[in-house]
C-alpha cells in the first residue's frame, strides 16, 4: 500500500479547504427553515463524490431529508465495506455562546489540540468524520490500490432520529449487500490513547406536559388553591429518582444486564481521571448511582435526564402569574437489553399514574434507539484494531460509549450486518455544544487510518 501519509502530506491545504466548504452549509435537520440547505449539502457531497470518479452516486429522496449513496466497486471477489455517516448537524443555538460563526469554519489551537482544530458546527459530528472516508477513498484511488469494494450511505436525518433510513435499507437490501458497516461518528479516549467503541446506549425520548387551570391566572388572586403546573411538573420530575439516584419508573431496570466483575475490571483499565473530568466541565463533583464509577454511569448504566423544562413567564422583570401549563423534554439512555418502546410505555404509564387529580398530564413520544454492542472477535473489529495500532503506534482500548446511534441496530436487523465504530473525535470536542471543533490531527489521522482498515479487513475476511 502506498502510505496514505504521503497523500495527506501532499494535499494538506486542499483537504482542509474541502471540509471547510462542506461545513459552510448549515445542514440543520431539525429546523425546517434549513431544508434547502440540507438538500444543498446532499448535492454538494454527491457532486464531490462524482468528481472523484466514484462509479455511481445517487441522491435518494426520502419523506424527510435525502440520502446520498455512492458505490466504488472494484472486484466482485473482494469483500465489501458499507460506510455510513451523516451530513446533517445539530442546531447551532445558542449562537451567542459561540466565539465564531458556527458556519464559517476557522482553525484555532487549544490545549488539547496544539496543532489546531477546525471550529464549526458539524466539524466533528459528523461532517469532518464522514468526509475522512471520502478522502481516504481518494487516496486509495490515487495509489491505485483499493483493497475492498466500497458503498457509502450518507444520511441527513441522524440528529433527528433517522426516521427514514430503515425504509431505505428495506427497499435496497440487494444494492446494500456488504460484509461489514464502518462508521466514524464516535470518539477515542485521547489523541495518544486510541480506542474503539464496542457499545452504545439506546434512547427513549419523550415530551411531557402538565395542564392545570384553563388559563394563566393572577398568582395572588388564585395562588394557594389553584394547582400550579410548573410546581407540579417539578415535583413529578423530582420523584423520578430516589435518594439513591435510582430511577423510580417501575420495571425500568428489569432488563438491564449487569456486567460481570471481569467485564467491569476490563472496563476500568481504560484511563479515566475523575479530577480531570471535573475540571474539564467545571463541576465540583459527579452525580449518579453509588457502587458504579463515573465511566460506568456514563456507559453501562441507564439514565434519566431533563433536557429542557419551560412554562410561565420567562421574560424580563417579574410577572405574577400561575401558568396554565408546563412542559419538559426527558431523555432516557438505555443499556442492553432494555427496549426503547417498552421503556417509553413504562414511563408513560408511570408518569400518568403519579399526576395529582388537580391536573392532567400528556406524554408524547419523540424518538427511540436500541442499545448496541459490537463483538470484538469480528474481522471488522480486528481490522480496526490493527489499523489504529499501525497509525497511532499503540493498541486501541475497547470501550463502551454513552451516546446513541440508532441505525446500528437497523444495519443488524435489516441487512444482517455488524457495525464497527471507528471514530476519531474527543469528548472535549463539544459536539452538540457551542464551539464544536475537530482536531486537525484527528481529521488527518482518520484519513490515514481508514485505508489501513480496508487493507486489513480484506486480509482478515479472506481468513
Ligand atoms: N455521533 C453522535 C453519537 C455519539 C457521539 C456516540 C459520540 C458516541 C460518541 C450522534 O450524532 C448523536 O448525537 N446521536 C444522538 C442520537 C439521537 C439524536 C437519536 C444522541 O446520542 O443523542
Ligand atoms: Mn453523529
Ligand atoms: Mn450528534
Amino acid at each position: 500500500m502506498t502510505d496514505p501519509k504521503t497523500f495527506i502530506e501532499a494535499n494538506k491545504e486542499r483537504l482542509l479547504d474541502e471540509i471547510f466548504s462542506l461545513l459552510r452549509i448549515p445542514s440543520i435537520s431539525a429546523d425546517p427553515a434549513y431544508n434547502s440547505d440540507v438538500a444543498k449539502c446532499a448535492e454538494h457531497i454527491a457532486e464531490h463524490m462524482n468528481s472523484l470518479g466514484i462509479d455511481s452516486v445517487e441522491i435518494f429522496p426520502t419523506a424527510g431529508h435525502p440520502i446520498v449513496y455512492g458505490e466504488c466497486l472494484v472486484e466482485p471477489d473482494l469483500p465489501t465495506v458499507l460506510v455510513y455517516g451523516h451530513y446533517d448537524v445539530q442546531p447551532a443555538d445558542p449562537i451567542d455562546l459561540w466565539d465564531n460563526d458556527p458556519f464559517e469554519p476557522i482553525i484555532k489551537t487549544t490545549k488539547i489540540h496544539p496543532e489546531g482544530a477546525i471550529f464549526a458546527r458539524g466539524a466533528c459530528d459528523d461532517k469532518g468524520q464522514m468526509f475522512m472516508h471520502v478522502k481516504a477513498l481518494e487516496s486509495m484511488v490515487q495509489a491505485g490500490n483499493q483493497p475492498v469494494n466500497l458503498k457509502f450511505v450518507i444520511e441527513g436525518e441522524e440528529e433527528v432520529g433517522s426516521d427514514h433510513l430503515d425504509e431505505f435499507l428495506e427497499q435496497n437490501k440487494e444494492r446494500l449487500a456488504a460484509d461489514v458497516v464502518l462508521v466514524s461518528d464516535t470518539g477515542i479516549i485521547a489523541n495518544d490513547i486510541p480506542s474503539i467503541t464496542t457499545g452504545l446506549r439506546g434512547l427513549s425520548y419523550v415530551e411531557v406536559k402538565v395542564v392545570g387551570p384553563n388559563r394563566d391566572l393572577h398568582s395572588g388572586l388564585y395562588g394557594g388553591a389553584a394547582p400550579n403546573p410548573i410546581n407540579i411538573l417539578c415535583e413529578l420530575v423530582a420523584s423520578l429518582k430516589d435518594d439513591q439516584q435510582r430511577i423510580t419508573v417501575p420495571g425500568f431496570y428489569d432488563k438491564v444486564i449487569e456486567l460481570s466483575t471481569d467485564e467491569r475490571t476490563a472496563m476500568a483499565e481504560a484511563p479515566f481521571s475523575e479530577e480531570e473530568y471535573k475540571a474539564s466541565i467545571g463541576i465540583g463533583g459527579t452525580e449518579g448511582e453509588k457502587d458504579y464509577s463515573a465511566p460506568e454511569r456514563m456507559s453501562i448504566r441507564p439514565t434519566l435526564d431533563v433536557n429542557g423544562i419551560w412554562g410561565g413567564y420567562t421574560g424580563e422583570g417579574a410577572k405574577t402569574v400561575i401558568a396554565s401549563e408546563a412542559k419538559a423534554k426527558i431523555s432516557m439512555r438505555l443499556v442492553p437489553d432494555q427496549d426503547p418502546d417498552e421503556i417509553t410505555q413504562l414511563f408513560k404509564s408511570h408518569f400518568e399514574s403519579i399526576c395529582p387529580e388537580s391536573c392532567k398530564v400528556e406524554v408524547s413520544i419523540m424518538h427511540g434507539a436500541h442499545p448496541a454492542v459490537t463483538p470484538i472477535d469480528h474481522p471488522g473489529f480486528r481490522a480496526a484494531a490493527a489499523a489504529m495500532e499501525a497509525t497511532f503506534g499503540r493498541k486501541p482500548v475497547p470501550f463502551r460509549g454513552g451516546g446513541s446511534i440508532p441505525i446500528v441496530t437497523s444495519f443488524e436487523k435489516i441487512l444482517g450486518l455488524k457495525t464497527v465504530l471507528m471514530g476519531f473525535g474527543l469528548d472535549s470536542d463539544a459536539i452538540h455544544s457551542p464551539d464544536e471543533h475537530y482536531g486537525v490531527f484527528n481529521y488527518f489521522k482518520g484519513i490515514e487510518t481508514i485505508p489501513h482498515f480496508h487493507a486489513r479487513f480484506a486480509e482478515f475476511h479472506a481468513g
